[in-house]
C-alpha cells in the first residue's frame, strides 16, 4: 500500500525519558501522558516493574483519552532519541534523615544513568529529581557534557507550590490566587522569600504577622520530612511528579514561563560554578534565562550558606565517584 505524503513534517512523536519506576517516576509518566505532553519510556533497573507500570497506564488511554505511548523497559537502548531525560532513580530517604544522608549511594546510581543515557541522547534536556538535587544536577551535566542551560534541577518548583499551598490554606484562599516563591538548594537551608509572596499582587506581609509567615517559612524548608514522616516509608510524590511535568510541558511547549530550577550559576548572586535553585525563564531551549532579584542583606547571607553546603556535598559525591 501506498501511503500518502504526511502533512505534517515529520511522524516523529515527542519522547520523554523517565529513568526510576519508583512512585515519582510513575506518577509523573503518569501525568505526561495524561496531558499529552510526549510518548514516555520508564525505566528501571528491576525487571518487570516498567513494564507492568507502562501496561497498566496503557490500559487506561481509552478512559482517559490520550494518544501518547508509554513504554516500560531495563533497556536505557529504547530512551534514544529523547528530548527530555527525567531522572528520578535512586534511594529516597528514611524518616530522620537528611537529603544529604543520600549523597553517596545516589551519586553512584545517577553517574551510570547519566552515562548510559546521554550516549543515546545526545541531544536531550535533562531535569533532575533525585536526592540531593542540586549536587545531583551537578553530576548530570559534568558526566554528560551538556551546555549548562540543558541540564536543571526541579525542587524550585516543588518547593514554591509546597509554600502557595499553606498560604493558601492559611489564609483561606484559592491556591492558585497565591504566587509563592522559594531560592536556594532543595534542603534544609532553601530561601522562602515571604517578600515575593502574593495574593493576586497583594504581598502577604500586608496579610498576615510576622510569627505566621516564619511558621509557614519553617513548614515549607521541612515539607519534604513532613510528608516522610507521616508515610513512614518513602516520601512524597503527587507534588514532586506535579512539580516536574510542569517543568517538561514548559519545555516541550516552549511557553517561556519563568518558574524557580536548580541552574547553574557562573557569578548570578555572587555564586560561582554551583547548580542553585533560582528564577529561571524556561523554554524549548531550556533554560534560556537566569533572573537576579533583589535580595536583602539576610536573604543574600542566607542563599550564600545554602549554596556552601551544597558545595561541601558536591566535593563528597566528586570524590565517590574518583
Ligand atoms: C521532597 C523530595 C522530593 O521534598 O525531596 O518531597
Amino acid at each position: 500500500m501506498e501511503l500518502a505524503p504526511t502533512l505534517l513534517p515529520t511522524c516523529a512523536s515527542v519522547k520523554v525519558s523517565v529513568i526510576g519506576a519508583g512512585k515519582v517516576g510513575s506518577t509523573l509518566t503518569q501525568r505526561i501522558a495524561e496531558k499529552n505532553l510526549a510518548d514516555v519510556v520508564l525505566v528501571d533497573v528491576v525487571e518487570g516493574l516498567p513494564q507492568g507500570i507502562a501496561l497498566d497506564l496503557m490500559a487506561a488511554q481509552g478512559i482517559e483519552l490520550h494518544d501518547s505511548q508509554i513504554i516500560g523497559t531495563n533497556d536505557y537502548g529504547d530512551t534514544a532519541g529523547s528530548d527530555i531525560i527525567v531522572i528520578t532513580a535512586g534511594m529516597a530517604r528514611k524518616p530522620n534523615m537528611s537529603r544529604d544522608d543520600l549523597t553517596l549511594i545516589n551519586a553512584k546510581i545517577v553517574a551510570e544513568i547519566a552515562q548510559e543515557t546521554i550516549k543515546h541522547s545526545p541531544n536531550a534536556i535533562y531535569i533532575v529529581i533525585t536526592n540531593p538535587l542540586d549536587v545531583m544536577t551537578y553530576l548530570v551535566w559534568k558526566i554528560t557534557g551538556l551546555p549548562t542551560y540543558r541540564v536543571m534541577g526541579m525542587a524550585g518548583v516543588l518547593d514554591s507550590s509546597r509554600l502557595q499551598a499553606f498560604i493558601a490554606m492559611k489564609l483561606g484562599v484559592y491556591t492558585a490566587d497565591v504566587s509563592a516563591m522559594v531560592l536556594g538548594g532543595h534542603g534544609d537551608l532553601m530561601l522562602p522569600l515571604p517578600r515575593y509572596c502574593t495574593v493576586r499582587g497583594v504581598p502577604i506581609t500586608e496579610l498576615m504577622d510576622s510569627s505566621t509567615i516564619n511558621e509557614l517559612v519553617e513548614r515549607t524548608r521541612h515539607g519534604g520530612a513532613e510528608i516522610v514522616k507521616l508515610l513512614q516509608t518513602g516520601g512524597a510524590y503527587f507534588a514532586p511528579a506535579s512539580s516536574a511535568c510542569l517543568m517538561v510541558e514548559a519545555i516541550l511547549r516552549n511557553q517561556s514561563r519563568l518558574l524557580p530550577a536548580a541552574t547553574y550559576l557562573q557569578g548570578e548572586y555572587g555564586i560561582n560554578d554551583l547548580f542553585l535553585g533560582v528564577p529561571c525563564r524556561l523554554g524549548c531551549r531550556g533554560v534560556e534565562k537566569i533572573l537576579e532579584v533583589d535580595l536583602t542583606k539576610a536573604e543574600s547571607e542566607a542563599l550564600q550558606a545554602s549554596a556552601e553546603s551544597v558545595r561541601r556535598n558536591i566535593e563528597i559525591a566528586l570524590a565517590v565517584l574518583d
